[in-house]
């Protein structure tokens, strides 16, 4: 609560009460939301109307145990769940990725083959990896902004947030081991909470299914439905407290984990995803979502769609290339396939449109108050970031994307810092993964297009010389990637702290210092001043937004902190005459089963499971009549990128499985969320079950799950 006491009151999802106290109630908007848990007893009562069955306080709770201490952040960007007694823990097989890569060797090719510990001593420790438990989160605002008074200036404001941020910050996290403390700024900085978290840091691995599994359709059938898991397993010491990795630590004790629940979905069930999604702007102005969709989006996935159709190129002529560039394609559709969604979202929604009436309205209504000049000056901020914004956003996806420039770059620093070995595995790791025409050519496409659509007034001095001297971007390409002795594995491998003047006269070496010395004092300087301005003006404006619509819930823009949305199983229809059901199941795999296509070649196992229609306990019947396996289902919860890994819960608080998706249709729900379109994808928890049990033969970890109807 601020010391103007412009918060008097946070029920429900910080609903405002002016300073003439007028106490808002919420409404409720169709699943759209992502709460805070802290204050989710303001959307209890919807909860429970749609099917809920459980309280406020075991959602979340500091007196005892409740969901949220079931819920872990996984590494710095998934979400995971407890679901055994033992510390057993469910992520997405994509979050887990990069640890089951580095287990992987020719010999061990646990990607390809999967993993799976068939004992405790068989689980892998993982350097580096760690999970947070929320211990508690709480309203700091009165602390965070004591001293500030609105006389103050905004770098002394800044000032006095750090100083007693962190002092907040060194007195909770003096409370016990392991712990870890953030304070977040909330709608733009009026409301700061303090997020205290218990981090383990001893997380193994337990078991992985192969790619053909976990990532089943590939890049082709990302943000619709791959289908993606892998468990690891909690340590701690012997007093169930964080620790490092030691032989001698035991599986943590959870004071909560999940049930599991057999008793499936159906359309209309209740559902809720407890998790951490990264980030959304869902109170942006209109001018900030015309450039994402108008300018930003079309631009980076014409970039991307250059990049892509070089790789694909490529790696269909060559097993090689295909696997030295499978990772980093799967990097470069991933956001390719989204801000295609997105942008074709703003768009069918009228977003935009429906931004500026808002607006008007909102003009209308501030007349004479404090809120009056906010949008013409944010309109007129947008219009000065604009250029700045989309050099950046050109840059990365074109000079600061060329691979064997970074490279350069970054072996030339390490090499002349001394750092011999810093850059010998920069160099195994590169060279291991690279394939020269692709990173040429993508070079030439994509210099050319910022030759020809970045305004002149941004073209680095360097570039025009080195055009003016070459005449064209491909002959450009030909000099430097034929003269770059960074192109020569051994060459560099000799090369010495010594030669640093030769290093840096190395034309990709110079290529990448150029932009980056471009970027720095021709780009970041401005983007960074208009941007704080921005940011600033927003705290008024989100303000503003919510004494103009003071009946409106409105939950704080995701920030990678806990959240809850809500919401229930349902199918959806992307085109005109199509319906997507809410649930797939085996039968869909099969159908895409394809031993030629790589993304669709199945393990034999799973060939000989379904002829023998083997399933076990985890067959349903399906809408034909006939026996099959469930493996997916959508929904309308309100989740983002974070989300992924996220228990999926049902009315009586138990898993029913495993977010890691949206719809791609659905991706412009990070600025407006569409009852319609939105849909998270999760995979049934039953099919997760059912690939322990039948394909890894692993059932001695069912034997640790408690599970319910
Ligand atoms: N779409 C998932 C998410 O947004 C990523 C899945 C990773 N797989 C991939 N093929 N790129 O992050
Ligand atoms: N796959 C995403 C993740 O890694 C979740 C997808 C989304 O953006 O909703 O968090």
């Amino acid at each position: 609560m601020t010391q103007k006491g412009i918060f008097r009151n946070t029920i429900g999802a910080l609903t405002l009460t002016l300073s003439m106290g007028i106490i808002a109630e919420t409404a409720a908007y169709a699943d759209e939301g992502m709460w805070l848990p802290s204050l989710i007893s303001q959307r209890i009562g919807d909860m429970q109307s749609k099917g809920f069955r459980l309280s406020a306080e075991d959602i979340y709770s500091v007196n005892q145990a409740s969901l949220k201490d079931a819920v872990v952040l996984f590494g710095r960007g998934c979400t995971g769940e407890v679901i055994s007694a033992e510390g057993l823990l469910l992520t997405n097989h994509h979050c887990g990725y990069g640890q089951i890569q580095k287990h992987s060797s020719v010999e061990h090719d646990y990607l390809r083959d999967g993993f799976w510990a068939m004992s405790r001593k068989e689980e892998l420790p993982n350097k580096g990896l760690s999970v947070s438990f929320l211990e508690r989160m709480e309203d700091v605002t009165s602390v965070i902004l004591e001293g500030y008074t609105p006389e103050l200036t905004e770098a002394q404001r800044d000032s006095i947030v750090n100083v007693n941020s962190k002092q907040l910050i060194k007195e909770v996290t003096a409370e016990g081991k392991g712990l870890r403390a953030t304070v977040e700024s909330l709608y733009y900085g009026n409301q700061y909470f303090l997020f205290l978290y218990r981090e383990y840091g001893d997380v193994r691995l337990v078991g992985a299914p192969p790619s053909s599994i976990g990532k089943f359709g590939g890049d082709t059938d990302n943000w619709m439905w791959p289908r993606d898991f892998s468990i690891f397993r909690i340590y701690a010491d012997k007093d169930n407290n964080p620790a490092e990795y030691s032989e001698d630590n035991v599986p943590y004790t959870p004071k909560r984990f999940f049930k599991i629940s057999l008793g499936g979905v159906r359309e209309g069930d209740f559902t809720f995803v407890y998790g951490f999604p990264g980030r959304t702007q869902e109170y942006i102005m209109s001018e900030g979502v015309r450039y994402v969709s108008e300018i930003s989006d079309p631009a980076k996935i014409a970039l991307r769609t250059m990049r892509l159709d070089t790789q694909k190129k490529y790696m269909s002529e060559s097993q090689k290339v295909r696997i030295q560039y499978s990772s980093k394609n799967a990097g470069v559709a991933n956001a390719w396939k989204k801000w295609q969604g997105e942008m074709k979202g703003i768009n069918r929604l009228g977003t935009v449109s429906a931004k500026q009436e808002y607006e008007k309205r909102f003009a209308k209504w501030a007349e004479g108050t404090e809120y009056s000049t906010i949008l013409p000056r944010l309109d007129s901020l947008y219009g000065a970031l604009e250029p700045y914004t989309f050099a950046r956003e050109y840059y990365s996806e074109t000079a600061a994307s060329v691979e064997l420039c970074s490279f350069a770059g970054s072996v030339a620093k390490k090499l002349a810092g001394g750092d011999n070995e810093g850059a010998a595995a920069l160099s195994e790791a590169f060279y291991k993964d690279y394939y020269l025409p692709i990173d040429k050519e993508s070079f030439v496409a994509t210099m050319s297009a910022f030759a020809k659509d970045v305004p002149e007034k941004f073209h680095p001095e360097y570039m025009k010389k080195e055009l003016a001297k070459y005449g064209s971007v491909s002959n450009w390409a030909d000099a430097l990637f034929g003269e770059s002795l960074f192109t020569d594995a051994d060459k560099v491998a000799k090369l010495e702290a010594a030669d640093s003047a030769a290093m840096y006269a190395d034309p990709a070496v110079r290529f990448a210092n150029e932009f980056r010395k471009w970027y720095a004092s021709d780009v970041y300087p401005y983007e960074k001043r208009l941007n704080r301005e921005i940011t600033l003006l927003y705290r008024d404006y989100m303000r503003g937004q919510m004494e103009f619509e003071p009946k409106k819930a409105f939950f704080p823009d995701a920030n990678l902190t806990l959240r809850v949305a809500y919401g229930s199983i349902s199918g959806y229809s992307p085109a005109d005459g199509t319906y997507y059901k809410p649930q797939s199941t085996l039968e869909g795999i099969m159908e895409k089963d394809n031993p030629e296509i790589f993304d669709y070649d199945i393990p034999q196992r799973l060939r000989d499971i379904y002829a023998a229609k083997d399933y076990g306990q985890w067959a349903i019947t399906g809408d034909n009549g006939k026996k099959t396996v469930p493996v997916c289902f959508i929904a309308t919860n309100h989740t983002s990128g974070g989300n992924s890994g996220s228990p999926v819960i049902n009315k009586d608080g138990n898993l029913i499985g495993l977010n890691f998706d949206r719809v791609w249709e659905g991706t412009m729900s990070d600025i407006e969320f569409d009852p319609d379109y939105c849909r998270n994808i999760s995979l049934d928890i039953r099919y997760v079950l059912f690939t322990i049990d039948k394909l890894a033969g692993a059932d001695h970890l069912l034997k640790e799950m408690v599970f319910v109807n």
